[in-house]
Order: C-alpha cells, then sequence, then structure tokens
C-alpha cells in the first residue's frame, strides 16, 4: 500500500487526485495539507504541514508556489519523497528543490500529462530543421479560474525550443503596446482564459507560405492526476535526486 499525502488536498487538482486514488487498491491518501483546512473526507486536512502526524511514503503537492517550500521542507525533514506539480515556482523554490534532492528524490514536471510530455519530445525532434526560416509562436488556453499566466506547459514548450534551438530566444508575452520589428529569435508566448478550458497549448511554426501547428488539447484534469500517480510509484523507488517525466517516458 502506497500511502500519500495531498497538499492543496482541497483544491481542483486535489479533489481529483483524491477520486483517482480512491479508485486505487495499492493506493491511499492518509492526510491532507490546506491552507482552507475544511475537512471533506475521511481523513485529517492540516492547515499547515506542521501539524501533520501522518507518515507517508510520497507527498503529491498540486497547491500553490507559496505553500511549496514549506512542504519540501517536511519532506527533507521525514524523508518523504516529494511530487511537485504546482507551477509558477520562482528561482528561490527551484533552488529548494535542488537542495531537498540531496536528500529525497523529488519529481517535478508543471504538466505531468502523458500527452504533453510526448508533444515536448515532437517539439524537440523538429525544430532544429525549422530554426532559420520558421517563427515560433505558443498558445494556451485555459479555464476562467486559472491563477498563473502564461501556463507552466507553455513556458516548458518555450523552455524546450530554446534547448534544442543554436540562437539565445527572447520570450514576448504578449504584444501589446509592442512596436518593434519581430525577430527570427523572438518567441511568442500568448494566454487566452476563459469558461472551463482544461488546457489546450499549440506550438505554431510560421515559415513562409506554410504552417505547422502542433495541439494537445486536455479533455479532463484526469490526465494531470493520472500523471501525478504514475510519477509518485516511480519516485518512492528512486535515490535522492531531480526526477521529471523524461525519466518516466524513457
Ligand atoms: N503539473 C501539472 O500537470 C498541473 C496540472 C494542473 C494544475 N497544476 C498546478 O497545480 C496547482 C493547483 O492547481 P488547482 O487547479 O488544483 O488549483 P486550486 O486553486 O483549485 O487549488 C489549490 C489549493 O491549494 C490550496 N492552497 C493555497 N495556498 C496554500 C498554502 N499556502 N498551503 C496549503 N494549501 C494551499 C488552496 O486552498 C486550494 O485548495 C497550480 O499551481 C496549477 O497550475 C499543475
Amino acid at each position: 500500500m502506497l500511502n500519500v499525502i495531498l497538499n492543496g488536498a482541497n483544491g481542483r487538482m486535489g479533489r481529483v487526485i483524491n477520486r483517482l486514488i480512491s479508485e486505487h487498491d495499492d493506493m491511499k491518501v492518509v492526510a491532507g495539507v490546506d491552507i482552507s483546512a475544511q475537512q471533506l473526507d475521511d481523513y485529517p486536512i492540516y492547515s499547515s504541514p506542521a501539524d501533520i502526524r501522518e507518515d507517508a511514503d510520497v507527498v503529491i503537492d498540486f497547491s500553490h508556489f507559496s505553500a511549496v517550500p514549506g512542504i519540501v521542507s517536511w519532506c527533507v525533514e521525514h524523508k518523504t519523497p516529494v511530487v511537485v506539480a504546482t507551477t509558477a515556482l520562482d528561482d528561490a523554490c527551484q533552488e529548494a528543490l535542488n537542495t531537498a534532492a540531496e536528500v529525497i528524490p523529488v519529481f517535478q514536471s508543471a504538466n505531468m500529462s502523458l500527452g504533453v510530455n510526448a508533444l515536448l519530445k515532437a517539439v524537440a525532434a523538429i525544430t532544429p530543421a525549422l530554426e532559420e526560416n520558421f517563427n515560433v509562436e505558443i498558445i494556451e488556453k485555459h479555464h476562467n479560474k486559472k491563477l498563473d499566466s502564461p501556463s507552466g506547459t507553455a513556458v516548458m514548450l518555450a523552455d524546450k525550443v530554446q534547448e534544442v534551438t543554436k540562437a539565445d530566444k527572447n520570450y514576448i508575452y504578449g504584444r501589446h503596446s509592442k512596436h518593434d520589428e519581430f525577430s527570427m529569435d523572438d518567441i511568442g508566448i500568448h494566454a487566452v482564459r476563459g469558461g472551463t478550458i482544461p488546457g489546450i497549448h499549440t506550438v505554431m511554426y510560421c515559415g513562409p507560405d506554410e504552417v505547422i501547428e502542433l495541439t494537445h488539447t486536455a479533455f479532463s484534469r484526469d490526465i494531470f492526476g493520472n500523471g501525478a500517480l504514475t510519477a509518485a510509484k516511480f519516485i518512492v523507488q528512486q535515490q535522492p535526486g531531480r526526477y521529471s517525466m523524461d525519466d518516466v517516458l524513457k
């Protein structure tokens, strides 16, 4: 039995993970942490990691970037592997994950879906051949409750383009008030918010007289939840270090 603590247990993704785990005989949520501390299930929900009394095999975090350092410190103190899915982590937070990874296995991905991680591989494969003649534009669309923009996934896609191209890329977030000439080294990143869209990401390669579009559409949040459970099962078998979906999708 894999005992799990959920950070951000009462959020949209926390509820998804809770439901998916209830469908698994070999996994169980033993406690949750959420600033709201509202009791929604038969396990305790604490308002702070400091209050956790249960032991767990793994912590899954879908919360808020401000909550990540606290839960990661708890994981280090209790030698518990952690899956960090929360997005918009700043440099200090990434550094905290690096330090934690010296002591515990740390799995992090701004997108836990199998399909998006396959899209990243596709981007890595086709971008170098298009670098000279094609502009890259990334468009992401999400529900109107999403707090951060652009999405962590849009930035992952831009970072993947940057990783496999020779030139230093400029990330251009929207073009309001921009009147400069467009550079081949610009990557436009655009966010659309509305309704209940779980997440659509398109990478456009715009060349002379031809366009390639690679699109991933999420139809439900289960894709992120199932990916996080795969990550949790993977990470409990690893040595301390940093891991991502690249390590799972070999
Ligand atoms: N990596 C992925 O595949 C993936 C997929 C979906 C969402 N996300 C990210 O996961 C995070 C949560 O997404 P969501 O849609 O569930 O958001 P949400 O707003 O519905 O849920 C967040 C939960 O975290 C709680 N919270 C806020 N601050 C906290 C704190 N300091 N301590 C403890 N709990 C705190 C909130 O009360 C809320 O219940 C976001 O960063 C989102 O971008 C990642």
